[in-house]
């Protein structure tokens, strides 16, 4: 007999026969005479109610407890219970993995997600988790749809490589030589020329590099892999291993990259509420009951549901880095002092200002253009003004940033200038400079973390319950 999965018997297409279902009981409840089993495998985030009347003695359910695995071969037949369409009639019942009350660490009572996050491996079989890996699922699913349908290349960028794409020195060191007695250079440096590779090399902090050198031949290309940031940052936007999408475009300018990248985010929520939208409605009510605890002032305006609603159906808003800083400087919370960092012209936005921006200012995502050059990348296209780059981060209402890109500098002389600036040797990137030589063109790009992505829709505050099994500082168990 083949076995049917829980989402289909749900949507009732086998009424009436008798099935195979296969999953892990989430409760079991009842008396002498009947019992009434929640069985979940996953497909959906609905169990399936399986009754055991009085044919199945206590002995032989007494192993059907939360968790175990079952198999269970019934009758498919319309509820007559409140709370469900379908249930089964069980004829038999075989508890193929046990899992001993005593110890099985998910009760039936709700966990928080701290707890949770200390029992990862387990995680996944409660409502909150497996609604969030199904949306993270659809998500990923609908980023490779709509490139796809839009004919770009999905290139694969090495996770190993000898260059800081980022320039920003948060790299994971990757060798093989003995950490206690490494080969020295006469000057008593670490030889990397005995290394493994030859040099010194560290896990990826991006693939844009590499994306370009694609761009270059395909016209439109992505990534979507992991990357790798040693930066020591405790919160809740952070991991050290992320994944990101890394769209490439020859022939684009910094206009027609923010245009591909906003309508890529509303593609990618529209599929997810059409996909997921038991799960989105479920984690909104979720966050719903957590709101309810907090004080009025601090709860969200809109549900999950509406949030999503709205940023699919409305433009974001678009200003430059310099119109941002007036914004926040004529702003009566800054008359009254309540930001903690600095505002003026050349400073990074800190995670407060962008906050303000998104949430208070705009109260939409917010795509802020041409920040000054000392800020940013070397690789960032240098405006006619000299003093700022032709770069755009998209920020997110309770995420902030969310993407980051920046046309491209395609002129050679400027961009060794930029990267002489910065103490990047023109020997370690010829074959970046390279494309600058031969057949250049303005090109741009963006880069979407993915997690935060994945936060955005589901409503889930901390990054590290988004990833299945997240690196952050002091934490690499699983
Ligand atoms: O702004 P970032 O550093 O940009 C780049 O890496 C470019 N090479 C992208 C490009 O133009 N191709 O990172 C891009 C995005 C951020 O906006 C953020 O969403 C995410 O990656 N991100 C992180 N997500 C989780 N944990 C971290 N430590 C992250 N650092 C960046
Ligand atoms: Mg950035």
């Amino acid at each position: 007999m083949q076995r049917t999965k829980v989402k289909d018997l749900l949507q009732g297409a086998e009424v009436g026969k008798e099935v195979l279902l296969k999953g892990w009981v989430r409760t079991k409840r009842g008396n002498k005479y009947v019992n009434f089993i929640a069985v979940n495998d996953g497909s959906t985030i609905n169990n399936l109610q399986v009754v055991a009347d009085e044919k199945f003695s206590e002995e032989a359910l007494k192993d059907v407890t939360t968790g175990a695995a079952i198999a269970v071969v019934g009758q498919l037949v319309e509820s007559q219970g409140k709370g469900q369409a379908y249930e089964v009639q069980a004829t038999s019942i075989e508890v193929v993995g046990k899992a001993d009350p005593e110890t099985y660490p998910l009760q039936k009572k709700a966990h928080s997600l701290e707890f949770l996050r200390e029992i990862a491996h387990l995680r996944f079989r409660t409502n909150t988790f497996g609604a969030v890996f199904r949306v993270r699922n659809t998500l990923a699913f609908a980023v490779h749809k709509f490139f796809n349908e839009k004919g770009f290349v999905y290139i694969h960028t090495p996770i190993i490589t000898a260059s800081d794409a980022e320039g920003a020195g948060e790299m994971f060191r990757v060798t093989t030589l003995d950490p206690i007695n490494p080969p020295l250079t006469e000057n008593g440096e670490v030889n990397y020329e005995e290394d493994f590779f030859g040099k010194a090399t560290n896990l990826t902090v991006s693939g844009q590099l590499e994306g370009e050198l694609a761009a270059m031949a395909f016209s439109d290309i992505y990534t979507f892999g992991p990357t790798f940031r040693a930066e020591n940052s405790n919160t809740t936007r952070h991991l050290a291993e992320f994944w990101m999408i890394e769209p490439e475009m020859a022939f684009y300018d910094l206009k027609m990259n923010a245009d591909l990248a906003e309508e890529f985010i509303k593609y990618i929520i529209r599929y997810a509420l059409e996909h997921n939208r038991e799960d989105i409605e479920f984690l909104g009510q979720r966050l719903a009951e957590e709101d309810k605890a907090k004080p009025q002032n601090e709860r969200q305006e809109m549900t999950l549901l509406e949030k999503l609603e709205f940023v699919v159906n409305n433009d974001f808003e678009r200003v430059t880095y310099t119109e941002a800083i007036d914004i926040l400087v004529n702003s009566n919370h800054y008359k009254k002092k309540k930001f903690q960092y600095e505002v003026s012209w050349g400073v990074d936005l800190q995670s407060e200002h962008e906050r303000y921006l998104v949430e208070k200012h705009f109260k939409k995502p917010v795509i802020v253009t041409n920040y000054p050059k000392d800020i940013k990348a070397f690789y960032m296209r240098l405006n006619d003004d000299g003093k700022t780059v032709a770069a755009m981060d998209i920020l997110a209402p309770g995420i902030g940033e969310i993407v980051g890109g920046s046309q491209r500098e395609e002129r050679i002389d400027i961009l060794v200038e930029r990267m002489k600036g910065v103490g990047i040797h023109e020997e370690d990137l010829w074959w970046y400079l390279d494309t600058r030589r031969f057949g250049g063109c303005p090109h741009a790009g963006f880069g979407l973390g993915f997690e935060r992505m994945v936060q955005f829709v589901t409503g889930m505050g901390n990054i590290r319950d988004v990833i299945p099994f997240p690196r952050t500082p002091q934490n690499a168990e699983f």
